[in-house]
């Protein structure tokens, strides 16, 4: 049976992963991975989340199976961390979450729930976004309709690309729209384009589909929620996939939620029992681990101090990284104008180099760049700052 397929081809990143390890040089940089790295280069356990597992080996009782939803718990403390305790939505009776295997299986249960309601619905997806969205969205049955997001030349939202574009989505079709940080451009929407694409979906019937992987590493936790929580005032539908990945640093551990806004309770209940019903076809239930961490966390005074002021620390150092980096490169011989890198949020922007420069990087100073340029700015730190702000240099005389 086996026999009639066909190889597939590697994801450039892990390409680029495996390329990277095999790299002798002690001064190779991986800018590709996305994940976070402190200042000495690692991909640390939050102290938090290290007392959080601690109390957890304590209090668990039962490795036995939880419920279709996951942990009620965390359910509830994933929304007031999304919307804030006081939004009026909470109880409003039409918002359901359920807990999910990571962003990606939030995504992916979101995405089958909406071809359930409407099957062949379309979903515009902003240029570029992340890979991963079209295999995983598309996958669901989705057809995928493009709108112009980001000016490569300018390093700006297009805004009048994208909404001349927008203007023209049918109603009931979905729009994707990251929460923040948004990967891979670091070009977030700003308050007011938030309000405007709010205004378009009630012109014109269209239901955002709110993809939320980096809430706390932008600008803060409440900030970063602008548009989802505006969203969430204004608009009678909204699906919204969020990712505790990045934020808590709980990777493998696949902690994710997929919440839906619907026009009345009672469709709440019926979208939630949807939600239940798609996940029992693919995994049953999400893993347990993760979520129950994250629950403790949130749930206890000095826990959730404690996370929150690591989440300021990861925020800043990025922060500061853009800006050294930016500032480093900004007189180049190619009068290149990388300021964008500085106003930019999140783990992620284009270097915009071209392909002959960043083979040269990899080949000559063994600094590892996915080829759009994007590169993750938590790979750079203090002991390497320098090495490659010389390299970039370099590569544009
Ligand atoms: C924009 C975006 N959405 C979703 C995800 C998925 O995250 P998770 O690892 O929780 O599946 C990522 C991860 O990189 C992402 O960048």
């Amino acid at each position: 049976m086996f026999e009639s397929l066909k190889p597939v081809g590697m994801d450039p990143i892990l390409g680029l992963m495996a390329a990277f390890r095999e790299d002798i040089r002690a001064t190779k940089i991986d800018l590709g991975v996305g994940v976070y790295q402190d200042d000495r280069g690692r991909t640390p356990v939050m102290a938090s989340v290290k007392e959080a597992e601690a109390q957890l080996m304590e209090l668990e009782t039962t490795k036995s199976y939880q419920g279709i939803a996951g942990d009620p718990e965390y359910n509830q403390r994933i929304l007031q961390l999304l919307f804030g305790a006081g939004h009026s939505i909470l109880d409003s009776g039409r918002i359901k979450t359920i807990q999910a295997p990571g962003g990606s299986g939030a995504l992916r249960v979101g995405a089958e729930v909406i071809q359930r309601a409407r099957p062949g619905a379309k979903l515009w997806v902003g240029v570029p976004t992340w890979p991963n969205h079209i295999p995983l969205l598309g996958g669901a049955g989705f057809e995928i309709v493009e709108y112009p997001y980001y000016n490569l030349n300018s390093h700006q939202i297009d805004t009048d690309a994208m909404m001349d574009a927008l203007r023209q989505v049918p109603a009931g079709d979905m729009v994707l729209l990251h929460g923040c940080c948004h990967n891979p451009t670091g070009a977030d929407l700003s308050n007011q384009q938030w309000d405007q694409i709010a205004d378009l979906a009630l012109e014109r019937g269209f239901i955002p589909y709110i993809d939320t992987a980096y809430q706390g590493l932008g600008d803060g936790l409440d900030e970063d929620a602008y548009g989802v929580r505006m969203m969430a005032d204004r608009l009678p539908e909204l699906v919204i996939a969020s990712s505790c990945s990045k934020n808590f640093g709980l990777y493998r551990e696949r902690t994710g939620s997929i919440t839906f806004i619907t026009e009345t309770p009672e469709q709440a209940d019926i979208v939630a029992a949807q939600a239940m019903s798609v996940a029992r076809q693919i995994y049953s239930m999400p893993p347990a681990h993760g979520a129950l961490l994250v629950s403790l966390i949130l749930g206890d005074k000095q826990l959730r101090a404690n996370w929150e002021a690591e989440l300021t620390e990861v925020r800043t150092r990025i922060q500061s990284m853009r800006s050294l980096l930016a500032d480093n490169i900004q007189q180049n011989a190619a009068g290149i104008d990388f300021s964008h890198i500085k106003q930019q949020k999140g783990m992620f922007s284009f270097l915009g180099l071209n392909t002959a420069q960043l083979d040269q990087l990899r080949d000559e100073f063994g600094i590892y760049i996915v080829s759009s340029s994007r590169v993750n700015l938590a790979g750079i730190n203090s002991s390497n700052i320098d090495y490659l702000s010389d390299s970039i240099i370099s590569v544009l005389k």
